[in-house]
């Protein structure tokens, strides 16, 4: 099985990013666990453009080959950050045939504020309902960021981490199941 990781964040000490990468210790052998890095050379959408550019082809195809995807979100203005938010809009297109339709999702976040990004993680639900992708409707909230990761960016909280292997146990096996 392989396990699409996307961090909404761009930031060199993301918190977000540290949490796929926490999500992706003690993973079965048999999921390959594979972070994608192309957020920032992601254009701005624009539906008038007649080629796809090569950068969004290549997210395409990387959810097209991979049988689940776990999104790590922060929290900009209480919502989705403008970069993913746009990555997905060109995802979604063409729309009936977009490669997250039908796809298993799940979506996690980290914030320095209160509540761990808890809107930018429903209005992200919301929009990969949407675009047509079977969105797990749990939450890890991760807020306080700061004081919630160690200095080697490990969550501190043992039950914040039993919660994200949970979330992403139940991501794989909803997956298997699926594609039985
Ligand atoms: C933020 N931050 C933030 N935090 C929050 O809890 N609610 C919010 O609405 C916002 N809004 C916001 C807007 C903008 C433009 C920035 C740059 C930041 C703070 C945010 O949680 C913090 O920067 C996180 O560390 C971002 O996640 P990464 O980059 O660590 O993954």
């Amino acid at each position: 099985m392989r396990l699409l990781a996307i961090s909404g964040s761009l930031r060199r000490g993301s918190y977000n990013s540290a949490l796929l990468n926490a999500a992706a210790a003690g993973l079965p052998s048999d999921v390959e666990f594979v972070v994608w890095r192309g957020l920032a050379d992601i254009p701005a959408f624009n539906e008038d453009l007649d080629t796809v550019p090569p950068a969004v082809a290549a997210l395409r195809r990387e959810i097209a080959r991979s049988d689940a995807v776990l999104f790590a979100t922060p929290e900009y203005n209480a919502s989705v950050p403008g970069a993913l938010k746009n990555a997905l809009d060109w995802v979604s297109r063409p729309f009936a045939t977009n490669v997250l339709r039908n796809k298993t999702v799940a979506v996690i976040g980290a914030s320095e504020g209160l509540f761990g990004a808890v809107w930018a993680q429903a209005e992200l639900r919301k929009v990969l309902g949407v675009i047509g992708a079977h969105v797990d409707a749990r939450e890890l909230l991760v807020g306080e960021a700061r004081e919630a990761f160690t200095a080697d960016m490990r969550l501190r909280d043992p039950h914040a981490a039993a919660r994200l292997r949970a979330i992403v146990s139940d991501l794989t096996h909803r997956t298997a199941c699926r594609a039985a």
